[in-house]
């Protein structure tokens, strides 16, 4: 990110979120130890995490955009693009593929008539593809809103989906 873009016009974060990331800070010995905190209130706030959002948490925290840029394009549960009002992010790792994760993804992709990556026009639904969320003894599973849906089936997807529309 070069300073250019480090410059903010208008701030992005609502005061709120600001005043939580504020609150989180004393809780570490340095400013950057309350990142991903930090970057959780973003999230939870926006849907996703700007650039220029990146930018404010950076000056928050007295660290350069990089290293937000870095951490958010580490972690698989930060988004830095936009998603649905509903993103069903299906785990891919090993156990869920062996179980039918594939399948799962492509029943999801022709029903939204969407595809991986993608939302649809009406902003409603987005899919995603994350590495192993932990719970691979309920595999096949996708993460909704911060909810998992475990040991899933092609019935139980729609299920889901019909719950959503
Ligand atoms: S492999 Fe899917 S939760 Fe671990």
């Amino acid at each position: 990110m070069s300073a250019a873009e480090a410059r903010v016009l208008a701030p992005v974060l609502p005061p709120e979120v600001v005043a939580a990331i504020e609150a989180e800070i004393p809780n570490y010995p340095v400013k950057k130890g309350a990142m991903m905190n930090s970057l959780h209130h973003v999230q939870k706030a926006l849907g996703w995490i700007p650039r220029d959002a990146m930018v404010e948490v950076a000056a928050l925290l007295e660290v350069r955009p990089i290293e937000v840029l870095e951490v958010v394009t580490f972690y698989p549960m930060f988004r830095d693009r936009p998603v649905g009002r509903h993103h069903l992010e299906f785990c891919r790792n090993l156990s869920c593929a062996l179980l039918g994760s594939r399948q799962l993804i492509r029943h999801c992709e022709k029903r939204l008539g969407i595809r991986s990556g993608e939302t649809t026009s009406d902003g409603k639904f987005s899919i995603g593809e994350a590495e192993c969320l932990g719970s691979c003894g309920t595999a096949p599973m996708l993460m909704l809103e911060d909810h998992f849906h475990e040991n899933l089936t092609v019935e139980k997807l729609d299920q889901l989906l019909d719950s959503l529309d």
